[in-house]
């Protein structure tokens, strides 16, 4: 698939099949993360997969009781150092890139921003002073649903200033 289309295809996926993503796959999506650009290419994130059966189960409570945490074939959390400038932004950029690929190889992603930070970090093993900036669930989708609406081009674009 080229950009074009991967992105026109992208959707959330809340249903999965209980499935196994291959390793090599797995490291192939992450590879794109690994190639995002990021502020000064300083890449001030780390990345936690998740792929233990139980592991997955234990994070629905802290993740809002959003019950396809448990059913994904995987859950990657996106760790950033917050005194890094645009660490945030530039973990956002390495998961769009992760949910494209994977959308790219047939695979379902969607992002997870409900959370509870302490128990998620705690859950996680993420050292005090990084922070979770957001999770994503990825696996082979068990649902097609139609493309959520977008607001029209003429409110999210303005030419040449803001006024
Ligand atoms: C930062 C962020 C956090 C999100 N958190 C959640 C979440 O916790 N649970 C969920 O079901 N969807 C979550 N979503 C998915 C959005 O609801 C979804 O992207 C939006 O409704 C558009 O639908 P689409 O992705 O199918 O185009 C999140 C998306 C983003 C970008």
């Amino acid at each position: 698939m080229d950009v074009t289309t991967t992105i026109q295809k992208r959707r959330s996926i809340r249903k999965y099949k209980n499935k196994e993503i291959p390793k090599d796959l797995l490291m192939q999506i992450l590879e794109m993360a690994r190639l995002a650009p990021s502020g000064a290419n300083r890449q001030p994130w780390q990345l936690v997969v998740v792929t233990d059966a139980e592991k997955k189960k234990a994070l629905v409570p802290i993740c809002k009781e959003q019950k396809f945490v448990g059913e994904c074939s995987a859950f990657i959390a996106g760790i950033d150092d917050p005194t890094q400038k645009w660490a945030r932004v530039d973990v956002a950029i390495a998961m769009e890139h992760i949910a494209l690929a994977a959308a790219d190889k047939g695979l379902g992603t969607c992002w997870i921003g409900a959370f509870d930070q302490e128990k998620l970090q705690a859950a996680l093993g993420v050292p005090v002073g990084k922070a979770v900036t957001v999770g994503m669930v990825l696996g082979y989708p068990d649902e097609a649903p139609e493309a959520r609406t977008r607001k029209p081009m003429s409110e999210l674009v303005r030419w040449e200033s803001y006024a």
